[in-house]
């Protein structure tokens, strides 16, 4: 992959390139292998008769227009939609034709949705290294599997927070990798307890090779890392030279402290940390102050790998995300899309690469982010004071400044068999949250956090309408008491 020749770093002289940290790499990953059909054929011209690949034509695919209404952001629901049109032969305004959209690709992505999102990361993360790249996936959920079988397997470990996303445990389950348990408070990953781990790994003489951290309104225990938290676990990847897989759906709903704190505004989350915003290396338009920093703009080795997803913040099944790091790192993730997936859907990548360059553009598209953002901060704020109410005595919880998970710690007693009659209950009155096991990085065997008063659920608010939280908390509060009667 060509490092960031068109992207936005291109001007400048300023930055160093990433440092070499092939030597993490699974031997089978070491050598940079092509496809073996573009190896033997090369790169065809526009001159040749090209007869080489197993494409068919253009001419056969039945899709002549492709038609969507988009909403404006700003405007409400049922105010006028914009049009999206995507045509068969003609490119319009950015974005390539529907035949392009459609016809095999290479492991990238499409280019006009790639250009878009390295405008996008220039300015949401300014990275700090010259040969960044960005590469399209199928959602974060593959790109995991994807970018630990760069650093592991099986038979390796990888260092994870102590509770986690299921599906990053079940990618390390079927790859043989075992997940290293690094504990946690409210602002997520201890960096103290990662740099014990590593330690301990490396005086056993297996060393870590990568940490795997959801650094913004974790799931599930809705935990946000705090500037101070994100460099200092910054510093512990360093001393102990470990990549870090940045998976951060959640970070463009960070919505601040609770409404109750006076000044509750957008600026919350990263002001109350005492961070500038400063500016864009690059002089562009600066990252919003209302986000705290990603580890990737943080990262000046280029030891970040960072996966974002439209799930979250446009639809789930567009299976349609991106991944951003060193081009040579990149170039690896490539080689194994061309092997699984080829690329997301070319229709999902044409609506929104056509929606985020034409149709909104990146005004419109911070927009975007901005009002789903008000959205969450009024669930957020009615779900949390609804709890307060209900659960008094019953179960306590810290607010979350980001996404959609509030992580209940439910008074149970010491009783093992507590939890399962508190789920039987649930599902008796109708009402049901995710309990902790399957997001245990200690694994089953482990049983619960510890022996003690404590068991967890997890609440999504972001889901059920919200006169639905009154009767869910009320349901939940009936269920703890006959569960621990
Ligand atoms: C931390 C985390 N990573 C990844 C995903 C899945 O993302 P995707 O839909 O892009 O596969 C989720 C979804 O719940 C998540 O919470």
């Amino acid at each position: 992959m060509a490092p960031n020749a068109a992207g936005p770093n291109a001007d400048s002289a300023v930055l160093s390139p990433a440092r070499d940290l092939s030597r993490l790499l699974v031997p089978s990953m070491r050598v940079h292998q092509k496809s073996p059909l573009k190896a033997v054929m090369g790169s065809p011209t526009l001159e040749m008769i090209n007869m080489a690949g197993g494409m068919p034509s253009p001419a056969t695919f039945p899709l002549v227009q492709l038609q969507a209404q988009v909403r404006v952001p700003g405007r409400g629901a049922g105010e006028p939609a914009a049009t999206l049109v995507l045509d068969k032969e003609r490119q319009s305004g950015s974005a390539e034709a529907l035949d392009t959209m459609l016809q095999y690709g290479d492991g990238r992505g499409v280019d006009s949705l790639c250009s878009f999102l390295r405008a996008h990361t220039q300015q949401a993360h300014s990275p700090q290294y010259a040969d960044w790249e960005v590469i399209t996936s199928c959602g974060s959920t593959d790109a995991i599997a994807k970018v630990i079988s760069l650093f592991c397997d099986a038979g390796d470990a990888l260092a994870v927070e102590r509770w986690t996303f299921p599906g990053a445990l079940s990618s390390l389950a079927r790859a043989g990798v075992a997940p290293v348990a690094v504990d946690m408070d409210d602002e997520g990953m201890l960096p103290e307890a990662l740099d014990r781990v590593c330690a301990a790994r490396s005086a056993g003489g297996a060393p870590l090779h990568a940490v795997y951290v959801v650094p913004t309104g974790q799931n599930p225990t809705g935990a946000t890392m705090s500037l101070a938290r994100r460099k200092a676990v910054y510093a512990v990847a360093q001393k102990h030279d470990l990549v870090i897989i940045e998976d951060d759906p959640y970070y463009f709903l960070q919505i601040g402290p609770a409404a109750a704190a006076p000044d509750s505004g957008e600026a919350g989350a990263a002001a109350s940390d005492g961070y500038d915003s400063g500016c864009d290396a690059t002089g562009g338009e600066a990252r919003d102050p209302a986000l705290l920093p990603s580890l990737l703009s943080l990262d000046t080795d280029g030891r970040v790998i960072r996966l974002d997803s439209f799930s979250k913040i446009l639809a789930p099944n567009l299976r349609c995300g991106w991944i951003t790091g060193p081009a040579y790192l990149l170039d690896r993730v490539q080689i194994l899309n061309e092997s699984t997936i080829l690329q997301p859907s070319g229709l999902s990548q044409g609506v929104v690469s056509k929606m985020l360059n034409d149709t909104w553009g990146m005004d419109g598209w911070n927009a975007h982010l901005r009002d789903l953002r008000a959205e969450y901060r009024l669930r957020r704020d009615l779900f949390v004071q609804i709890a307060a109410k209900h659960l008094d005595g019953l179960a306590e919880f810290a607010v979350p400044t980001a996404g959609m998970f509030v992580w209940l710690r439910v008074r149970l007693g010491t009783d093992p068999g507590a939890m399962q009659r508190l789920l039987a209950a649930m599902n008796k009155v109708g009402v049901m949250m995710a309990p902790e096991m399957p997001f245990n990085s200690c694994g089953a065997a482990a049983g619960p956090a510890a022996p003690g008063p404590d068991r967890y659920l997890r609440a999504a608010f972001a889901l059920v309408d919200t006169d639905m939280y009154e009767p869910a908390l009320k349901r939940l509060a009936q269920s703890i008491r006959t569960a621990t009667a």
